[in-house]
């Protein structure tokens, strides 16, 4: 007679397939430059000419095409910096509805660059488009974890992470020169944004508010209830009312954390430092130089059909993807992290002695092709989820949104030096520079090693007390300024 809470209906369908929709664009946007790399900046090449009568110089390219790719993540800062602004005074819905407002400006931007012989418009339509997926970023999760039946939040929420791996593949596929891909029609593949934005503002009208923002930010109680009645198709939805009172009495209780806070107090400065160095490890594990620039290493490495092996890199993003999805809720978070960093981190290696021998050993290509897929791989063992889930687990409701801004800023800051930084540096270090990142991997390896603690199957509590156990005991006005320890 367990009615309630583990049915997949009809609406609860809508609601989290039409919100994923955002997490697809997320990843989309991510992969979309990898592939016509060369075609767009043979289009900046001819506009060059055309404004300063003389061939664009190999610096300038450089440049405006590490710009192109990085504006996505200066966006993507600003957007996951101003979620907060938008899900408590709008409601989780329409902040999605609005932001599409941002993909719609996009597409025209991106889209018309060519025509409008402007790179400035793709430019600034990259950092459009990121302002959206940051906001996505955050959107998307909390609206699947609030309308998902108790039972099948983790299930669901995983979709976000799916939708985004699938982005990056359709993306990929859709930039094959048969495609999409070439000089005619890749402003097509870069306004396709629109019609992912089109469908979204088609039915997100006939997804229901999220039921947790009605009860706790609007106090509409009965408006609540009959979202839940139609989302869990029961007319019993008195245990997810109750589920949602409890913890909006909890919040009460526990009183928000600054940020500054977050940092003077001895009690969050550890778990605050572990956050920033897993969302720095994941980034600075050079993983986004494969998503933006796999094309061109796989060129330079003498794969013949580089934007294959670019597909293949999002095949086996997808596939891992889904591997980490049944291993991680299981494993232990630290293990997995471990072992996905040293993975890339040999991987990386790998790469870099058959880069190094290619001239003399012309098979080396491959070895490449292998390097880089298992370099994938491992992050999405380890390096891709892990950050998020140990953040979620390292703080408990009154910090937890703070920590949650400071690591997304990190995150997205991190992304920027990589895709601004990694064709310069390339520039210089020629086939080492996945030595950097080598480096950078080990190091990462070396802090989780002694610092990062299990988080799975642990209460905030409990993991709080191991940090303390390592501190000289907080001043008893520093726990009470901080509202800690106010139950006991
Ligand atoms: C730019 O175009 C000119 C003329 O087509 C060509 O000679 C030159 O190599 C191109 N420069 C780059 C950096 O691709």
């Amino acid at each position: 007679m367990d009615s309630g809470g583990k049915q997949l209906t009809f609406q609860l369908m809508l609601a989290v397939g039409t919100a994923v929709i955002g997490s697809l664009q997320f990843g989309y946007n991510t992969g979309v430059i990898n592939a016509p790399q060369a075609t767009i900046e043979a289009f900046y090449n001819a506009t060059w000419i055309d404004r300063y009568q003389e061939p664009i110089p190999k610096n300038s390219l450089i440049t405006l095409w590490s710009v192109s790719v990085s504006m996505f993540s200066v966006g993507g800062m600003f957007g996951s910096f101003s979620v907060g602004l938008f899900v408590n005074r709008f409601g989780r819905r329409n902040s999605m509805l609005m932001a599409n407002i941002l993909a719609f400006i996009a597409a025209a931007l991106m889209g018309f660059s060519k025509m409008c012989a402007s790179w400035e418009m793709l430019i600034i339509g990259r950092f459009v488009v990121g302002l959206y997926s940051g906001l996505s970023t955050g959107f998307v999760p909390m609206y699947v974890g609030e309308v998902a039946p108790t039972a099948m939040r983790g299930a669901l929420g995983t979709l976000h992470q799916l939708g985004i791996v699938i982005g990056i593949l359709v993306a990929q596929v859709f930039g094959i020169e048969a495609i999409m891909g070439n000089s005619t029609l890749w402003p097509f593949l870069l306004g396709f944004t629109f019609i992912p934005a089109v469908l979204q503002c088609v039915l997100l009208p006939f997804c229901p508010e999220s039921p947790r923002y009605l009860l706790i930010n609007c106090n509409e109680e009965s408006k609540a209830k009959s979202v839940l009645k139609k989302l869990r198709g029961t007319n019993d939805v008195s245990a997810d009312m109750q589920e949602m009172k409890e913890e909006s009495r909890q919040m009460m209780r526990e009183k928000r954390v600054t940020i500054p806070e977050l940092f003077r107090s001895p009690l969050y400065r550890q778990p605050i430092i572990i956050a920033i160095m897993l969302q720095l490890s994941q980034q600075l594990s050079g993983i986004n130089a494969v998503f933006y620039y796999s094309t061109r290493i796989f060129e330079k490495a003498g794969v013949e059909q580089p934007v294959y092996a670019t597909i293949g890199t999002g095949v086996v993003n997808v596939a891992f993807t889904v591997v980490s999805l049944f291993v991680v809720e299981r494993a232990g978070r630290r293990s997995l992290h471990l072992l996905g960093l040293l993975g890339m981190a040999i991987s990386a290696i790998l790469m870099t002695i058959a880069l190094s021998l290619l001239e003399q050993l012309s098979w080396m290509s491959y070895v490449t092709i292998v390097a880089i897929f298992a370099f994938v791989a491992f992050f999405e063992i380890g390096p891709g989820p892990i950050p998020w889930f140990i953040v979620a687990e390292l703080f408990s409701q009154g910090p937890r949104p703070s920590a949650f801004a400071v690591s997304g800023f990190c995150n997205w800051t991190a992304n920027f030096i990589v895709g601004m930084g990694f064709q310069y540096v390339e520039e210089l270090c020629g086939p080492y520079v996945f030595i950097i990142f080598t480096v950078l991997l080990i190091f990462f390896f070396i802090f989780t090693f002694f610092k990062v603690p299990e988080t799975k199957g642990r209460t905030f509590d409990d993991i709080a007390a191991g940090f303390r156990a390592g501190l000289d005991k907080p001043s008893p006005e520093e726990l009470n300024s901080l509202g800690a320890d106010s139950q006991l």
